[in-house]
């Protein structure tokens, strides 16, 4: 069967207003970069017709420019789930304008095999390789692609010559049975292996393919900084000290590493630590950390969703494919963030705050309790499961007009019940085997800014008592003086005394 070329206008008319559209890829990495310039095009001209043209979206996690930016500014987006990162996205989400529901990456598969949110009307997958019946290699990204490949009613092939060498043999792709006949996910090691490096696309399904030539387009990360690197380095003692007494086996545990500054920082300095032993990653993403660390040898092997390389860390990658072939494998989000799995194979998670509190909630999502950042993505999946699970901020921000550590959050993405270590740029807080007061008095001990440890102390202060020594009435005095005088300082808890 011969499945026809068509332009990327051709491939949008596919799509109908209302549809559930989903996506391939896991970041930028995988995600499809043509079709959607075209959608975003075609709804901006029926709205200027007076016709209404708004999709729900479903993707692996955030996408990129082409899906969340154009689509965005087209307003042609009803609802959005699991996870996103994009300024315009986000300034829709917040306005109203956008149904956005943040979820654990690792649910989303599943949850739409079960039916909860209808079917795909509509599957866009890019793909590096393809052959007549219908058999694909993927890209830098998994995501959910087997589920929104096997599920979607009509499937748009991008097809990607941007990767001069090929990806084949770096896929993991599988799909667990699902209840009441799901049995283990047999991994129980990061290097096994379980599924097929090439994905089975029903060609019947495919109404077309779409030539691109575009790169992921990632930026490559800046140096950490000072505080940052200060943080990196304060969990590679804590690290180093836990090997050194026993509480991390002398092996080591695989890593499992959130994007950002801080885990590029924490990744080089366990590079650079010589008390911290060669391991394994278990990760939902690589950053160009991984790169350097695997080629290094500090690394040898990294289980993850994708490969969310700068452009340029991507050539280079390219280029030494040879060396990176069974060292990478790429998984479905649902198995490379698997609950299961990280249970399993005891991770040691490490994922970044926007703030936590003295008692170790942290609140990973929302800024001031309200204004949606990214969304929880596989922070949630990872820390509630993980050996030691890690979260790490500076201990201010907006040049200490807040302080990231508050008495409450402002809303709870990971609990005290899962949240064992934070650190930030000030020291190492290990909640283990301490009770809420004792856990206060070690999290302002060691993560408060000082300029802020006063105002923490008064707070404990201000308590009357019970198991977790909350005033409620200035649990948030923090935050609204913030809101209402811009500086988290001038809190005053005397007019609830
Ligand atoms: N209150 C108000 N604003 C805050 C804040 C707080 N407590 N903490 C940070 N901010 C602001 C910063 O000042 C900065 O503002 P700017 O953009 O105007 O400069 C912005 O929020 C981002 O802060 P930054 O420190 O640069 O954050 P980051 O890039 O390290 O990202 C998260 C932090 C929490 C947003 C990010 O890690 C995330 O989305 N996490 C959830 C998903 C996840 O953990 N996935 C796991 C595996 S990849």
């Amino acid at each position: 069967m011969s499945i026809p070329f068509i332009t990327a206008e051709e491939a949008a008319s596919y799509i109908k207003n209302g549809d559930n559209v989903a996506f391939s890829g896991f970041t930028a990495s995988g995600t499809p970069k043509v079709v959607t310039v075209a959608l975003a095009e075609r709804a901006k001209k029926l709205h200027a017709e007076g016709k209404p043209f708004k999709i729900n979206i479903f993707s692996g996690a955030s996408t990129n420019d082409h899906v969340d930016g154009e689509l965005s500014r087209a307003d042609a987006i009803n609802a959005r789930t699991p996870y996103q990162s994009h300024g315009d996205m986000r300034k829709s989400i917040n306005g109203g304008g956008i149904h956005y529901f943040d979820q654990h990456l690792s649910h989303l598969a599943q949850d739409m095999r079960y039916g909860f949110y209808g079917d795909i009307d509509v599957a866009v997958i890019e793909v590096t390789e393809m052959s007549p019946n219908g058999e694909v290699v993927l890209g830098a990204g998994l995501g959910m692609t087997p589920t929104i490949a096997n599920m979607a009613k009509k499937v748009i092939i991008e097809y990607s010559s941007y990767y001069k060498n090929s990806f084949r043999g770096f896929h993991d792709n599988y799909v667990p049975l699902d209840p009441p006949h799901r049995r283990e996910i047999p991994i129980y090691k990061p290097t096994d292996r379980i599924g097929s490096p090439v994905l089975k696309i029903d060609p019947k399904k495919i109404v077309g393919i779409v030539p691109s030539n575009a790169s992921e387009s990632i930026k490559p990360f800046t140096a950490p900084d000072e505080i940052s690197h200060k943080i990196g380095e304060n969990i590679c003692n804590f690290l180093a000290s836990q090997l050194r007494e026993g509480r991390v086996p002398k092996e080591f545990l695989p890593i499992q590493s959130g994007v950002g500054n801080v885990a590029n920082a924490v990744l080089y300095g366990l590079g650079e630590n010589p008390e911290i032993p060669h391991f394994q990653m278990y990760t939902e993403v690589i950053q160009d950390a991984v790169m350097d660390l695997m080629q290094e040898g500090k690394c040898t092997f990294a289980s993850t969703c994708a490969l969310t390389f700068s452009d340029d860390a991507m050539l280079r990658f390219m280029e030494n494919i040879d060396f990176f072939r069974g060292k990478v494998l790429m998984r479905p989000g649902e198995i490379s963030n698997s609950p299961e799995v990280v249970r399993r194979l005891g991770l040691i998670a490490m994922n970044t705050a926007l703030e936590a509190d003295i008692f170790g909630n942290v609140n990973s999502t929302h800024v001031l309790g309200t204004k949606m950042m990214n969304g929880i993505g596989g922070s949630g999946d990872f820390c509630r499961n993980a050996y030691l699970s890690i979260f790490s901020c500076p201990s201010i921000q907006k040049g200490g007009k807040i302080s990231t550590i508050v008495p409450m959050v402002s809303h709870v993405d990971h609990s005290e019940h899962s949240v064992k270590i934070i650190a930030t740029e000030q020291g190492i807080a290990d909640l283990r085997g301490k009770d809420p007061r004792q856990r206060a008095e070690t999290i302002i001990e060691n993560c408060v800014h000082p300029m802020y440890k006063e105002l923490m102390w008064d707070y404990l202060k201000l308590s009357k008592g019970g198991h977790t020594p909350h005033t409620l009435h200035s649990a948030f005095a923090l935050h609204e003086a913030f809101i209402e005088k811009g500086d988290m300082l001038q809190a005053d808890f005397s007019k609830f005394a």
